[in-house]
């Protein structure tokens, strides 16, 4: 979820405003008096949707004229047989609040990781074998500790929990988060937040952070995706 403030207002004085994601760019824009949220490039060809042309509810792509319904991104005329990727977008005051389509990704993931670990299949274990080895392990257990503790307001109880000796989480629920930790391009995105917390709180970023990072060396250059034999094109966008 993204809230940009003071959306409302240059929505109605610019066309259209790019917002960069982790997933690509998105174009924002004003259709009949609502927002809609889009993906920049055509699924055509590429062609750059901030020129498409706005026919009543309708996107048409500037490139070869491939013509989208701003509801819902199905593809009406024109040579694409993909539609487009909308985000779901609403005005909140003057703010643009915005809930990007791979949200799902986490259930999804949780799903395929809870089959791997009751199935103890060969990546599974290979996972605990090295997560028993792993140096990093009880500062991941301390991270995923905090990203779901319930005041996690000071940053220096983060250092002081990271550096700290001693785990405290089953080394299951470590390697499922360190897994949906490694397949997502911004883990803040992937973890719902317990009632009260904001994602900006400086505690909660940075175990966010601290442990895609711990993710990263876990995996020892490994795909995260091939270690759970799921296909690419079922996690990437829905
Ligand atoms: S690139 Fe958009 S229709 Fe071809």
């Amino acid at each position: 979820m993204t809230r940009l403030s003071g959306f409302r207002e240059r929505l109605t004085r610019t066309a259209s405003i790019q917002i960069g994601t982790a997933r690509g760019p998105y174009i924002a824009r004003l259709i009949s008096g609502r927002p809609v949220v889009h993906q920049a490039l055509c699924p055509h060809r590429g062609g750059p949707l901030a020129d498409a042309y706005v026919i009543g509810g309708l996107l048409v792509c500037a490139w070869h004229r491939s013509t989208f319904h701003s509801a819902d991104g199905h593809p009406l005329f024109g040579p694409s047989d993909h539609g487009l990727r909308l985000a779901q977008a609403h005005f909140d005051g003057d703010d643009l609040v915005i809930a990007w389509p791979w949200e799902p990704i986490q259930t999804r993931l949780d799903e395929r990781i809870a089959r791997a670990q009751i199935d103890r299949t060969p990546a599974w274990v290979a996972l605990e074998e090295r997560y028993q080895e792993w140096v990093l392990a009880a500062a991941a257990e301390h991270a995923v500790a905090l990203l779901f503790s319930v005041a996690p307001h000071r940053s220096m109880r983060v250092h002081r929990a990271i550096l700290g000796k001693g785990g405290s989480k089953p080394v299951c629920e470590v390697i499922r988060h360190l897994l949906i930790a490694a397949l997502s391009d911004d883990v803040r995105d992937i973890y719902s937040l317990p009632p009260g917390l904001t994602v900006n709180g400086v505690a909660k970023v940075e175990a966010a952070h601290q442990l895609a990072a711990y993710a990263a060396d876990f995996l020892d250059g490994q795909d995260p995706f091939d270690i759970l034999e799921e296909p690419r094109h079922e996690i990437d966008l829905a």
